[in-house]
């Protein structure tokens, strides 16, 4: 496995409890020392358990010798990041393609190398290129043969979408890659998941359109959202009403700040880009990603015309979850990298309670190594009551299931009250109902507003 990241260990860690041998690598000699601790650099529910289990029964190691790696598997998984290149939208594939070279270089029998992170269409052609070109005597179909093999795992429930995914997608065109991939996932065989064989650019805009279309979902009922709230319609029932639709499904139709994630934002923009570049654009996904970003920015404002209409000199508002989904220590793309930023601009004090960001010395150099910047500029509480003390405002930014039991009575007690108006909770992710929220001023989305006349 080439990349002990999200994916890499997560899914190195899965296959050694399925009974396989299994090295992690990477080239950060820190992660892999801190690994070989039993250290597991990123949170995922789960995972230290799991690696601990491979460790113990040495079926899962953590080497940067890649080269001895390379030539003691017959399986060689590519699951190295893929970011966005910030210049052109593309997916940068500079780690997937030194990953290839440096196993080119290493192998000395047949070896199946699969690409499990997420690569444009076409990908795995160029692969088989640059391995010819890197080894001019190894010859595909004999010395080693290319298959993709996309993962579909969410971060929070990535254990389980593995143990038990709903499909596995392999695209190859070698019977005998096939059939080394067929052994490899022999363990699903028990709960009879399919496993989809097709050729590689299938598999690889499989795993596009399939994130395409989840994160089209939640654009659409995020715009339905709004359209709820022009018309006094109930955006959770509208949800529950399409979803009993089998033909549409009732996931990924709960309306929320906007999505982000490693995966929605990065690979939506990789998909848009590719298409537009081969000639085939997919305007539908232009209209989501341009959408999502727009409604990040218009939760902040709809943050601060509730403040500006309570004309508070100087508002502190309580931010209650900053990840960009709950059980993950993830931050990237999330709806808080925009609306903080923007509360700050505004004069806003924020304070902050995350249940993985809690404590101002940890979390501050955690933020900083993924780039955020106001880390420095906000209060990081430690716990909610602390958060919401006198606060002017309690905005649930992301579902952590800590803020599905907040007494609401205790609450409206610890918010501010200015003269006139009652306590302000702001419910981005509809986790209340509202018709339980007496003594508050209640925002949440696709729903009515609940108390927001100026308080008898
Ligand atoms: C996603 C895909 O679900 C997974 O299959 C793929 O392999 C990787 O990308 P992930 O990004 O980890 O997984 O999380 P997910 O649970 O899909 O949520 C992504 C974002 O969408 C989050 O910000 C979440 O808050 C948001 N979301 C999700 C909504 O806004 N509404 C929903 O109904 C569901």
């Amino acid at each position: 496995m080439i990349g002990a990241g999200y994916v890499g260990l997560v899914t190195g860690a899965c296959f050694a409890e399925f009974g396989f041998d299994v090295v992690c690598l990477d080239n950060d000699t820190t992660k892999i020392d801190k690994l070989n601790q039993g250290l597991i650099p990123i949170y995922e529910p789960g995972l230290d358990s799991l690696v601990a289990q491979g460790m113990k029964s040495k079926r899962l190691t953590f080497s940067t010798n890649l080269k001895e790696s390379v030539q003691a598997s017959n399986i060689v998984m590519i699951a190295v990041g893929t970011p966005t290149n910030i210049t052109d939208g593309h997916a940068d594939l500079g780690y997937v393609y030194q990953a290839v070279k440096d196993v080119a270089l290493a192998i000395d029998g047949y070896t199946v190398i699969v690409t499990k992170s997420t690569v444009p269409v076409g990908t795995g052609d160029e692969v088989v290129s640059l391995i010819k070109q890197t080894r001019p005597d190894l010859v595909e179909g004999v010395d080693f043969d290319v298959a993709s093999n996309p993962e579909f795992l969410r971060e929070g429930s990535a254990i389980t979408d593995f143990m038990r995914p709903d499909r596995v997608v392999v695209g190859t065109d070698s019977q005998k890659a096939r059939d080394v991939m067929q052994r490899l996932y022999r363990p699903l065989y028990l709960i009879e998941t399919p496993i989809l064989y097709t050729n590689k650019p299938t598999a690889e805009l499989i795993k596009y359109a399939a994130n395409g279309f989840l994160a089209l979902k939640i654009g659409f009922i995020n715009q339905m959202a709004d359209l709820c709230e022009k018309t006094g319609a109930d955006v959770q029932e509208l949800g529950k009403g399409m979803g009993l639709d089998n033909r549409i499904g009732r996931k990924f139709l709960n309306a929320s700040p906007g999505y982000g994630g490693s995966c929605f934002p990065k690979d939506t923009l990789a998909l848009s880009k590719t298409a537009r570049q081969l000639g085939a654009p997919c305007t539908i996904v232009d209209a989501v990603i341009e959408a999502n970003t727009a409604r990040k920015l218009k939760m902040a404002e709809r943050i601060l015309q509730r403040l500006r209409d309570r004309k508070l000199s100087k508002p502190r508002v309580a931010i209650l979850g900053i990840t960009f989904k709950p059980n993950t220590d993830d931050m990237r793309d999330a709806a808080s990298l925009v609306i903080i930023p923007e509360l700050l601009k505004h004069g806003v004090d924020v304070v902050i309670y995350d249940p993985l960001y809690y404590k101002n010395s940890d979390c501050l150099p955690h933020l900083a190594a993924q780039g955020i910047t106001w880390g420095s500029e906000v209060t990081f509480a430690s716990n909610r009551k602390e958060a919401t003390l006198d606060a002017d405002a309690a905005v649930i930014l992301t579902e952590w299931h800590e803020f599905r039991g907040i007494d609401l009575s205790e609450l409206q007690q610890s918010l501010a009250k200015p003269e006139g108006f009652l306590p302000l909770l702001i419910d981005l992710r509809n986790i209340y109902k509202t018709n339980e929220v007496d003594g508050l001023h209640y925002l949440s989305i696709g729903r009515s507003e609940v108390n927001n006349k100026i308080a008898i």
